[in-house]
């Protein structure tokens, strides 16, 4: 199975993770070799040869080189080139789909959502590029004409997550390249064989096409050259995604250098149900948020805060659906399966240990509650837990595992503010039939989160809108709305066509 997902894009069992530009993948092997596992079986998939510090620096010197080129393309043809891409990714949706979920384990459907959703961004940029807009402004002297300008930025270094191992590269780099910019790409080194296809399919429609190198990928085996990226001062933008705590240290580094960074970080989402909710709605949307994916989005739903009410229904409900869900949990690449593994033994040991510290704040586990040692792979129980504060340390952290906790409340303001009472503020949503509540909910006074929503759930965002989020989150926004504004460089223009020279604020200066 393994085998056919990887010849199908073209890929060996012992792959190069360099693509160099020129159409050529590096031949360095002594740099280290990343060994992507199937979650599903623990098996080693392929070897990836990781990146040497020559590599990385033969890259940053083409995407130099390159920008020289792009930056003066005009947009719409670079649009053209995302067009490319997006029509090479429609044909390998179904393939590339497959490598996703076999490499991240997320079920197949997901896996081929991801790239759906690079389609979908794709076909987004190839209409921004003709949507680069500028203000224009009075002046307030006469015979002036004021108007601002976006420019390409340069360099895009894109750092991305295990678990949305394609998505969020085409997030950043379709909008970067119509903005002009170059991007070098560092994926996860758990999830390294989807971004060496991601590129193989992208940069041989570009080269079909007659474009120049805009793509670039290299891997780290260890962390030296992840930092020295992290510092180069060629690279004006990192964005990055990824935890919190990584997510810091990228931006503090960035920062030093007067970099900018575009944070993604973690989320700590909840749902509030009032006693006006639609179940029918509310149920299934929560078990969405909270299994999907197996709990490892950064969108996903993490607490349930519920109406007094309404508590002990809406909980017997979900533990109900969740012992479905139990039923279809396997590997993730078969059509009949709900919930794949988590990616690593190590999120296992999160799942189980956040477990435990939850029993230990008094908690009590509804339903779930164990890893399955009965069978191969990182494989665990969607949980349910009551009983715990908000404030309880297990419930303030985002872990990266299906594990909801559960809460009540008694009025909306009391549910507002035990929402925003995380240092997290991603993703966030109400379910409600009731107008006012709705309004204020997303009023100021409401979700302090980037993403806030009214009868839908937390995850499964679209790409049209600005997706990020604030606090801890790190107040990054990629994909749609004006997102593309953070790939450019902004210059205001002034131009006198006048015979004099009158001074802005009235200022006489005369010799
Ligand atoms: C992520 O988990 O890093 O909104 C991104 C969603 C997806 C993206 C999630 N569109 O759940």
């Amino acid at each position: 199975m393994s085998h056919e997902i990887l010849t199908a894009l073209g890929l060996g069992e012992s792959q190069s993770g360099t693509y160099l530009g020129n159409g050529e993948w590096s031949t360095t092997t002594d740099a280290g070799t990343l060994r992507p596992v199937n979650p599903a079986t623990g098996e080693v998939i392929a070897s990836v040869h990781a990146s040497s510090k020559a590599d990385y620096e033969t890259i940053v010197e083409r995407a130099q080189a390159a920008f020289k080129i792009w930056r003066t393309t005009p947009a719409p043809r670079r649009g053209e080139a995302i067009r490319l891409c997006g029509e090479a990714l429609r044909r390998h949706k179904d393939a590339l789909g497959s490598l996703v979920a076999l490499e991240m384990g997320k079920i197949k459907p997901e896996g081929d959502g991801e790239v759906q959703e690079m389609i979908d961004i794709a076909d987004f940029a190839v209409g921004q590029s003709r949507m680069l807009y500028g203000y224009t402004m009075h002046s307030e002297r006469p015979g002036h004409r004021m108007y601002e300008q976006w420019h390409p930025l340069g360099l895009v270094g894109i750092i991305s997550a295990f678990n949305f191992p394609v998505a969020v590269w085409s997030w950043n780099a379709f909008l970067a390249a119509v903005c002009g910019d170059i991007c070098i790409w560092k994926p996860s080194p758990k999830t390294p064989l989807s971004a060496v296809a991601t590129m193989r399919i992208c940069n041989e429609a570009l080269r079909a096409g007659g474009f120049p190198d805009i793509f670039f990928l290299f891997n780290d085996a260890g962390t030296e050259l992840s930092q020295a990226f992290v510092d180069d001062t060629r690279i004006p933008l990192i964005s990055f995604t990824g935890s919190t705590r990584v997510g810091r240290l990228v931006g503090e580094r960035v920062a030093r250098r007067m970099g900018r960074s575009l944070l993604e970080l973690g989320g700590n989402n909840a749902i509030i149900v009032d006693q006006s909710a639609d179940l029918k709605l509310a149920i299934p949307a929560i078990v969405f948020g909270a299994v999907g994916t197996a709990g490892q989005r950064c969108t996903t739903t993490r607490r349930l805060i519920v109406h007094e009410s309404i508590i002990d229904e809406v909980t017997d409900r979900l533990v109900a659906a969740y012992k479905q869900v139990e039923t279809k949990i396997g590997d993730p690449t078969l059509p009949t399966t709900l919930m794949g593994p988590l990616n690593s033994p190590e999120a296992v040991q999160g799942y189980l240990q956040a477990i435990e510290k939850a029993k230990a704040a008094g908690g009590t586990v509804r339903t779930g509650g164990a890893a399955l040692t009965d069978r191969k792979g990182n494989f665990v129980l969607p949980t349910i837990i009551t009983g715990l504060e908000n404030s309880d340390e297990v419930v303030q952290t985002e872990t990266f595992a299906p594990i909801l906790y559960v809460m009540p409340f008694k009025t909306l303001d009391e549910a507002i503010e035990l929402q925003n009472g995380v240092p997290q503020g991603l993703s966030s949503a109400i379910f409600t039939q009731n107008l006012k509540a709705a309004e204020q909910y997303l009023s100021a006074a409401g979700s302090d989160c980037g993403i806030a929503n009214v009868n839908i759930g937390t995850s499964g965002a679209e790409i049209g809108g600005a997706f990020g989020g604030e606090k801890e989150t790190g107040g990054g926004r990629e994909s749609g709305s004006d997102a593309w504004k953070a790939y450019m460089r902004r210059q205001t223009n002034t131009i006198n066509y006048s015979d004099a020279l009158p001074l802005a604020q009235g200022i006489k200066f005369t010799v």
